[in-house]
């Protein structure tokens, strides 16, 4: 097979890479491990920045999502019994939409398969070759049988784990890394959620946050341990602990829980992003904890850069865009990295990890008093959760 771009994996990151090149009139190959079932139920966080839902809709891939997402203007920050809201539509004129990261990937695949477009699932054994030179190769096996792309580009976008970071020669690439020593308990209930718009919820007893997926969908988290055993965790324990962290700001309607799981808490950030003719996309090159909601955005934001510097290569022989592709990311990766670093450690309590625990939270209260009481501070958050300017 030859193509001009070949991608590794079919996520938020790789489908849209593959359609704004398709809307640039640039083809390119996806392939992926999972099946096309997989990626399209796959629970994810479900929020996107103001500009993400106006990409989505600028590409063509935005009519469901703009009958079903839901609007939100703000979000709700409670501790001490009280729920503060942050106008984010009244502060700055941005809002945020709730759509969850496996409708995109479900629109995205449609889309993709609509236009002509390649996406070969449930590959095995990818491997990828000779990008140091401007022949770079993909391998893998599907249905039994060795295959190979032949490109000139190659996108990695497989995710954390995947196989393409790793890739690298090792004295060519760093990764600056950061654990957090707290997980969240996450369930998806069908019970209607206490507020339309989100609740992060500061307690005592640890941070809770109120999230959706409909009216009539609750997807709610507890902090726990990193290594939570569900076990320990019927559904009466956990409807009695979220209801003790939202502290009464809401009345909590309980409902039948239709999905359980933990997710440990990292952050991490690749440099550089590339290597030859391999860049990094999305969460192969840098991860962040749920609370500030960025994975997605950040990934989307990468793919907008990187789809322009591949057009600039292809269409204008220029390479400059190209070569500045890990700076340019970089940038707002890392920013993206500080609000994410910055809302965990303000919303989470460190009980029996941290050095100075009941120092932290009158610290901790009194950061939240303050960046819900003052517009400036207001205004901060809302800039960097609504989404941070994108050219
Ligand atoms: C979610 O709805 O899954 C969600 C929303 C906001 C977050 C994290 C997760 O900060």
């Amino acid at each position: 097979m030859r193509t001009q771009v070949g991608i590794v994996g079919a996520g938020p990151a790789g489908l849209m890479l593959s359609h704004l090149l398709h809307l640039a009139g640039i083809r390119s190959i996806i392939v992926e491990n999972r099946s096309r079932a997989y990626c399209e139920a796959r629970v994810r966080a479900g929020l996107m920045e103001d500009w993400v839902a106006k990409l989505l809709i600028a590409t063509g891939v935005g009519a469901r999502m703009q009958r079903e997402a839901m609007v939100h203007d703000g979000i709700y920050i409670a501790f001490n019994g009280e729920a503060r809201h942050i106008d984010f539509h009244k502060l700055i004129d941005k809002q945020v939409f709730i759509y969850d990261q496996k409708e995109v990937v479900t629109d995205l695949i449609a889309q993709r398969l609509a236009d002509g477009g390649e996406i070969h699932f449930e590959v095995e054994d990818t491997s990828i070759h000779d990008f140091a030179t401007d022949k770079p190769k993909i391998r893998f096996r599907h249905q039994g049988k060795a295959e190979q792309i032949d490109c000139d580009i190659i996108a990695g976008c497989d995710g954390f784990h995947g196989i393409c970071r790793p890739s690298i020669p090792a004295n060519a690439w760093r990764g600056y890394d950061r654990v957090y020593p707290f997980g969240w308990l996450g369930i998806l209930s069908e019970a209607p959620p206490p507020d339309k718009e989100l609740i992060y919820c500061f307690h005592e007893r640890g941070f809770a946050l109120f999230s959706m997926r409909g009216p009539q969908i609750g997807r709610l988290y507890l902090q726990c341990t990193p290594e939570e055993d569900l076990e320990k965790w019927p559904d009466a324990r956990i409807w009695d602990e979220l209801e003790t962290r939202l502290g009464g700001v809401r009345p909590l309607k309980r409902g039948k829980v239709l999905q359980k799981g933990v997710t440990p808490m990292r952050s991490y950030v690749t440099e550089p992003m590339q290597s030859g003719r391999l860049f990094l996309a999305g969460d192969a090159a840098h991860i962040v904890p749920p609370t500030g909601a960025k994975g997605m955005n950040l990934a989307m934001a990468d793919v907008r850069v990187l789809s322009r510097a591949i057009e600039a290569f292809f269409k204008s022989k220029r390479n400059d865009l190209l070569e500045n592709y890990s700076k340019t990311c970089l940038n707002r990766v890392w920013k993206g990295q500080r609000f994410s670093w910055w809302m965990t450690q303000m919303l989470h309590r460190y009980h029996g990890i941290g050095e100075f625990e009941d120092f932290d939270m009158k610290r901790q209260i009194a950061e939240i008093n303050y960046v819900t009481g003052s517009v400036a501070a207001m205004t901060s958050l809302a800039e960097n959760y609504a989404g941070l300017p994108m050219a």
